[in-house]
């Protein structure tokens, strides 16, 4: 949840550091810190508040040294204050430490220390390790066999940074399951809990794996495992991206960036090796029982796709939240586990996978951050190659996710002979044209939508209807809404809605429906029935559809013809740009909702 970078070098890296932190921003940004170190001192400054606000406040630039460790921070075990912000020191101020994740055990551990004499000053658990750190250092004098003995006794998801004052040129980082990635520059060498932290400096990297830590010098790196104590070899790799991409690219929000991103990330999804593409087919041919996971919007994804594979090849592979996956679903080796995740970290996910592997389930991820955990714990990986999704909000990787897994359950349609050819192919073709389609929604609707917003922008009540496809991208349009406005806004089935939800509907209700195209005759005539029902009770209805001819909304957008199956995507762009254009209105902030922090590696 948190952003944690460290630079070593030879240059001042103040600077540099403050890029990371900024870059690291979106994991987290409730406070932020950074500790240099420098003529054997450590200067640590820190506070609540976005990273410029802090380093405004803190006067970060006086800070200078060729050293130092950083971290934004979203809280989990103490509040957003200043000294529960990070980095947290030890006693006599010659270790600080930046932490990323939850220590499981930490309040044991406090107990202890402060039973040995320490003094906390926050109520972090990431202040356990700065005194622990401590603690074996004046034990055994070895900092090294401090950090080994520290992440022995921790346990947990966490990644951390230390600093030692005895240790001017070297810092120590480990790693259980929280992601942390060093960086191999040209004059300094970097951590940071993404890659983006550090894209601007280096395109080199090594991935650090669970239970390991690492000494970075200037000078290199050596990886060694936590238990053993032994050296592991790591292969440095070249990572594609680059920094511009990271970037805003003239967008005032990286949120507009990533949505008007989607015609190339769907490139990209169409893109991906067909072997891929393939293999898992296979696998899912093989497999009794295939369930497709995620969180939030990549469940959505999921959801969308249970259709698709229904539809196209005739397999009902269930979509489940991640987090109730393992209180739901019995899995064994028959049984393939198919995950879904933009960051490649989010725990509920990652636990889910692993309670799967432990049952002998063969378990497969389509992931979009490079060198993230998913991407190295899952038995088959797909990358999507959506870019970086800075924004906290998911929107170009959701719509690559969903291109990704209908290129899937097109191929396991071929293994099960489920459509004729014909119909198969107007769906391949359906899907070639979509990057235009959404291409064309973005040239043509974002003025559009933001004069409905601008008129609607008052209501306080929100609910997207849709049935069959159009039900999981009503559901991801409401999230979208409710997440960057903070408005209350539900994803509802339109045959759910007499069932109970319909005595919410009145004049102070807006309420959008995603209509399916008129050659879906059956689905366009229940859901049409959902419309009458709820206009009759004053709703203020707003229609995302594809007839030019209809004239029953009081607001609409009207999309360009798409194959029916695929109908969903460019209704869920306009969901995002209604969304957008919403939190402009509202004043929100469009990349940085309130207590959200972009990936969830957090229980
Ligand atoms: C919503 C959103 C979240 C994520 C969810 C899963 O806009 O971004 O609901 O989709 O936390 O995250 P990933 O895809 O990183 O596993």
């Amino acid at each position: 949840m948190c952003g944690i970078s460290g630079i070593v070098g030879s240059a001042d890296v103040t600077k540099r550091l403050y890029s990371c932190m900024l870059n690291l921003e979106y994991r987290g940004y409730d406070s932020c810190g950074m500790a240099v170190l420098a003529d054997g001192q450590i200067d640590v400054r820190k506070n609540i508040g976005r990273v410029a606000e802090v380093f405004e406040k803190e006067r970060f630039a006086e800070l200078s040294g060729t050293i130092g460790i950083a971290h934004s921070r979203w809280a989990t075990h103490g509040n957003p204050t200043k000294a529960n912000s990070h980095p947290h020191t030890s006693c006599d101020g010659r270790i600080a430490v930046v932490h990323n994740g939850i220590i499981g055990n930490y309040q044991p551990l406090k107990d202890e220390l402060i039973a040995a004499g320490h003094k906390f000053t926050s109520e972090t658990d990431t202040e356990v390790l700065a005194h622990l750190l401590e603690h074996n250092y004046k034990a055994c004098g070895n900092f090294e066999r401090s950090v080994r003995e520290a992440m022995e006794r921790m346990e947990g998801t966490y990644a951390f940074a230390a600093l030692s004052a005895d240790h001017p040129d070297t810092f120590f980082c480990g790693r259980n399951r929280s992601p942390l990635i060093i960086g191999i520059g040209k004059d300094a060498n970097f951590i940071g809990s993404d890659i983006v932290a550090f894209i601007e400096y280096t395109k080199k990297v090594a991935y650090l794996n669970d239970n390991e830590y690492a000494i970075v010098s200037k000078d290199g790196f050596e990886i060694k495992n936590a238990s053993t104590g032994k050296p592991q070899a790591r292969a440095i790799d070249t990572v594609a991206w680059d920094a511009e991409q990271a970037k805003k690219g003239g967008y005032p929000h990286f949120l507009l960036k990533e949505i008007y991103e989607q015609p190339n990330a769907l490139r990209e999804a169409l893109e991906i090796d067909e072997k891929k593409i393939e293999a898992v087919a296979d696998i899912m041919n093989e497999a009794d029982r295939t369930y497709l996971i995620g969180c939030g919007t990549t469940f959505y994804a999921a959801l969308l796709a249970q259709y698709y594979f229904k539809e196209f090849a005739g397999v009902y592979a269930p979509a489940v939240s991640s987090d109730e996956f393992p209180n739901l679903c019995g899995v064994d080796e028959r049984t393939a586990v198919l995950a879904i995740s933009q960051s490649g970290e989010t725990f509920d996910t990652l636990e889910a996978l692993r309670y799967a592997k432990r049952h002998g389930a063969k378990t497969i991820a389509i992931v979009n951050a490079l060198g993230s955990s998913m991407t190295r714990e899952v038995d088959f990986v797909i990358m999507q190659g959506a870019g970086p999704e800075k924004s906290v909000l998911s929107t170009k990787a959701m719509t690559s996710q969903i291109t990704v897994l209908t290129r899937i359950a097109l191929e396991l349609s071929k293994r099960r002979g489920a459509l004729p050819k014909t119909e198969l192919n107007e769906i391949s073709d359906g899907l070639l044209e979509l990057g235009t389609i959404v291409r064309s929604v973005l040239d043509e609707q974002p003025g559009f939508i933001r004069r409905i917003a601008n008129r609607v922008g008052h209501f306080n009540k929100w609910l997207y209807i849709g049935r069959s496809y159009h039900l999981p991208a009503a559901l991801e349009a409401a999230l979208k809404l409710k997440e960057v406005t903070y408005i209350p806004a539900e994803g509802m089935a339109g045959g759910f809605m007499k069932h109970g939800p319909i005595s919410l509907v009145d004049e102070e209700m807006a309420v959008v429906v995603l209509m399916p195209p008129p050659e879906n005759e059956a689905l366009h005539r229940s859901t049409f029935n959902s419309v009458s029902e709820m206009r009759s009770r004053g709703g203020k209805m707003i229609g995302i559809h594809f007839d030019p001819w209809e004239s029953v909304f009081d607001e609409q957008i009207v999309l360009p013809k798409v194959h029916k199956a695929l109908a969903p995507i460019p209704q869920l762009v306009v969901g995002q740009l209604l969304a957008y254009f919403m939190a402009i209105l509202l004043k929100r902030d469009p990349d940085n909702p309130r207590g959200l922090a972009k990936s969830v590696t957090v229980e």
